[in-house]
């Protein structure tokens, strides 16, 4: 493969770095003194979609694959970045490939990863050199994600395809996105998914600009950008007519994910990942499948990695061995009241379906049942105690066991 031969680090440095301006905080991690400071610790923000993407891609592939002859499939990483952060902890491509060796012996995981920075690449490359089991099929590719996502679905053939799209700024045009939604695929059902970080600030400071009296040069190229990421300019009205730039990238997210199911037919997720310094997400997860399934369980990894996240936000008080009084670490009591809480709203949400509506089916109520307050931080075993308690008072049959709990269908018992 012919390398593009400007793609310096200097070069994509200084492409990047409207992205960098606009992102603030590469996707909610500190820019502090580094050739590349994305990488140089995890932060809280990047804890969140690695334990979401842990916990989901495994799922992925167990279920899209079990039915395909060859059980292949392929996971396409379009901003890939180092595969490893310098204090040692895995990135994308990394988790990725200890699911490519723990899965080998059930799942042909095949791998596409691309990373525009030529230092960034080459560390990739050694790191999946290392990580990668013997006879697995992988490929890594230095240049822009534009340049190769075409080649990358090529990559995925039929098989069931992932993309995780995890860029700084803006990322890929509306019509890459759905251009890969829509890949013709021969096979049953879609089987076509993408997880997709949509970078709060990049798009709340690009937003702005439209505010501008005189914009930059720089500042009218990158408001064109957006409305090709956004697939239009209609995201302009929204902005000006939101009350917060908070509120109107909210909207926005969901603007673009609601075109974004009228082009594919695609239902979506948005997830809102907040860091400690931040009251507002930093980035939104937003992931699209048009498998009921892949909407379950997306919903059950984001609140994994909410439940990761606050543990990393929360590490226990250090004491050292001579305290008289060791401190006591708060958390484990916050976080028993916080979980048995969200049991309370639930069972208060699936009562007031019950009696509206004489019957609870999931997985189509599990939205309504989870509220506003729960939806992506509490999961199936709240979701199971809450209807357990119903059915206990003898209001609800039969007994929702943990087991297929995504298909419960649940009817009123009239006393
Ligand atoms: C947020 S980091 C990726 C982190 C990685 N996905 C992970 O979770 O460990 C974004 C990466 O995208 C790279 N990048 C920036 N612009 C790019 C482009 N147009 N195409 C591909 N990669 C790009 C950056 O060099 C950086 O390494």
């Amino acid at each position: 493969m012919t390398l593009d031969g400007d793609l310096t680090d200097q070069n994509i440095a200084s492409a990047e770095s409207e992205d960098y301006a606009l992102s603030g905080e590469a996707g909610g991690e500190e820019i502090v003194g580094s050739a590349d400071p994305f990488f140089v610790s995890k932060k809280a923000a990047a804890v969140f979609k690695h334990k979401l993407l842990k916990t989901y891609f495994p799922k992925f592939a167990g279920k899209t694959a079990s039915t395909e002859a060859d059980r292949r499939l392929a996971y396409v990483d379009t901003h890939a970045g180092r595969g490893s952060y310098e204090d040692g902890t895995s990135g994308s491509p990394l988790l990725v490939a200890q699911d490519v060796a723990g899965m080998q012996q059930l799942r042909r995981i095949d791998c596409y990863f691309i990373e525009a920075r030529k230092s960034n690449y080459d560390h990739l490359h050694q790191i999946l050199e290392n990580a990668m089991p013997e006879g697995a099929v992988w490929s890594a590719r230095h240049g822009k994600a534009s340049d190769y996502i075409e080649d990358a679905v090529s990559f995925a053939g039929d098989a069931p395809l992932f993309m995780f799209i995890d860029p700084y700024g803006l990322g890929p045009t509306f019509d890459e996105v759905a251009g890969v939604l829509n890949r013709p695929r021969r096979g049953y059902g879609s089987k076509t998914e993408v997880l997709l970080n949509f970078i709060a600030m990049a798009f709340g400071r690009a937003g702005a600009y439209i505010r501008s009296p005189a914009p930059t040069r720089q500042q009218v190229t990158t408001l064109g950008h957006l409305d090709e990421v956004l697939g239009g300019g209609w995201w302009r009205e929204v902005y000006l007519s939101a009350d917060s730039v908070a509120a109107a990238v909210k909207e926005i997210a969901e603007g673009y994910a609601e075109r974004i199911r009228a082009n594919t037919g695609c239902g979506w997720t948005l997830v809102p990942v907040k860091d400690r310094a931040h009251k507002q997400p930093v980035y939104w997860l937003l992931h699209f499948t048009r498998h009921q399934d892949g909407i379950w369980e997306i919903r059950e990894a984001a609140a994994q990695a909410a439940a990761a996240w606050r543990v990393h936000c929360n590490p226990p008080p250090q004491s050292d061995d001579n305290d008289l009084f060791p401190q006591e670490d708060p958390f484990p009591a916050e976080e028993a009241a916080r979980q048995a809480g969200w049991i309370d709203a639930i069972e208060r949400n699936a009562r007031d379906l019950l009696s509206s509506r004489g019957r609870i089916s999931l997985p189509t109520d599990a939205e309504a049942l989870f509220g506003p307050a729960t939806f992506g931080q509490a999961w199936k075993k709240h979701l199971r105690g809450a209807l357990a308690r119903l059915h206990q008072e003898g209001i609800l049959a039969p007994r929702p066991l943990s087991q297929g709990l995504e298909k419960y269908q649940g009817h009123l018992v009239q006393p």
